[in-house]
């Protein structure tokens, strides 16, 4: 099993910032509701139920024409506009997705295309729910190497499309969206700290079984419902919870800060009940964290920057803010990242 050893960067605070940054925030939530009311005429839940074991009151579906890529265009654009940068100044197009367009090519070719970045490389990654923060390790490792100046990083998903509406405990949770920022070496946002970590030994936790080379689709497949996200609730809840607190507490080991020091908390949003219980290990008071699952659910490797940009574009930061990204996924992924908001 790995652990989180594998750090990018552990900065004195100090210390004049050589990068990696965030230089942009944008994100993209397509229009259609899907209330809990709504989901109560499918299956046999309720708005009491889903609201008080979760937090969500409704999450986003994406337009029948619209896939995941289109999705990841939109907040892509917000982030160039934000970072000031024109498409032309991409070198690397990073998409952290566990829902591509399709399987072959990689939606990030689609999205550069859609952009006109022609002057970028692109590839998907697919850590899911930790994706974003993996691609910002990632991004953060090509900038420090020199490999790249502006690497712009996209979470996107249409989790709606792998949902199975049959069933009351998953189809509750997900909802479709999009985050992107500029990573670059000068930029609003330092990281600080950046850790990764995997478990492969507790794979079925969280998977779609068929569709890959392991069980190629095929109409049994189909039948047997295998292209739908499958979730193994109560014991995702309690990995989370251990994964994400053990990350957290790892990060703050690694820089010497305490819990106090963190001005925000911005983890994953799976559940809200998991966000307090993540919170309260690390010490982190309730006001401190940044919940914004009630109106967009559970949108995997995109729920970190749609909640970062919102809090961001409600004046929550100020100058100096630490803020503490953490995440946890299927495979078992995790992820935490401390960055410092710059306000210049
Ligand atoms: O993004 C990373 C991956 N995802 C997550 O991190 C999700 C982690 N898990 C969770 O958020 C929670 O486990 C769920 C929200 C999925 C389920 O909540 P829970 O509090 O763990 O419920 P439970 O599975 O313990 O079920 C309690 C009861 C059961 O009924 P019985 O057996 O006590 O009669 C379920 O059948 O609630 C029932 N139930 C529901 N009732 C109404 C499960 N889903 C629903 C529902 N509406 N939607």
């Amino acid at each position: 099993m790995n652990t989180l050893t594998d750090r990018v960067t552990k900065a004195p605070l100090n210390t004049t910032w050589m990068g990696p940054s965030l230089s942009g925030l944008g994100h993209y939530l397509p229009p259609t509701t899907i209330t809990n009311h709504d989901l109560g005429k499918i299956v046999d839940t309720s708005d009491e139920w889903i609201s008080s074991r979760t937090g969500i009151k409704s999450r986003r579906r994406a337009g029948a024409l619209q896939a995941t890529s289109d999705l990841a265009v939109e907040a892509a654009h917000g982030a160039l506009a934000e970072a000031n940068l024109a498409v032309e100044d991409i070198d690397l197009i990073l998409l952290a997705t566990a829902t591509p367009d399709t399987p072959v090519p990689a939606t990030a070719s689609l999205v550069q295309e859609a952009l006109g970045a022609h002057g970028a490389g692109a590839m998907d990654l697919n850590a899911g729910c930790s994706g974003f923060l993996y691609g910002l390790h990632t991004a953060g490792a090509f900038v420090r190497s020199g490999y790249s100046q502006n690497v712009l990083l996209i979470g996107a998903e249409t989790l709606t499309r792998v949902t199975d509406y049959s069933d009351r405990q998953t189809c509750i949770l997900f909802g479709d969206g999009a985050g992107a920022c500029v990573v670059s070496n000068k930029g609003q946002m330092d990281v600080l700290y950046s850790g990764v970590g995997s478990d492969g030994s507790h794979t079925e936790l969280i998977q779609i079984q068929a569709g890959g080379s392991r069980s190629p689709a095929s109409a049994d497949t189909v039948a047997a419902h295998q292209h739908f996200l499958q979730l193994d609730g109560k014991r995702v809840f309690k990995q989370a919870v251990r994964r994400m607190s053990e990350a957290a507490n790892t990060a703050l080991e690694a820089t010497g800060l305490q819990a106090s020091d963190v001005s925000w908390l911005i983890p994953h949003q799976a559940n809200e009940r998991i966000m307090s219980a993540v919170a309260e290990i690390v010490g982190i008071a309730v006001p401190q964290v940044v919940n914004d699952i009630a109106e967009t659910g559970n949108t995997s490797a995109a729920s970190v920057p749609i909640a970062m940009d919102r809090a961001r574009q409600a004046g929550a930061f100020k100058d100096g803010d630490l803020i503490m990204l953490v995440a946890f996924g299927a495979g078992l992924t995790w992820a935490c990242q401390i960055l410092r908001y710059n306000e210049s």
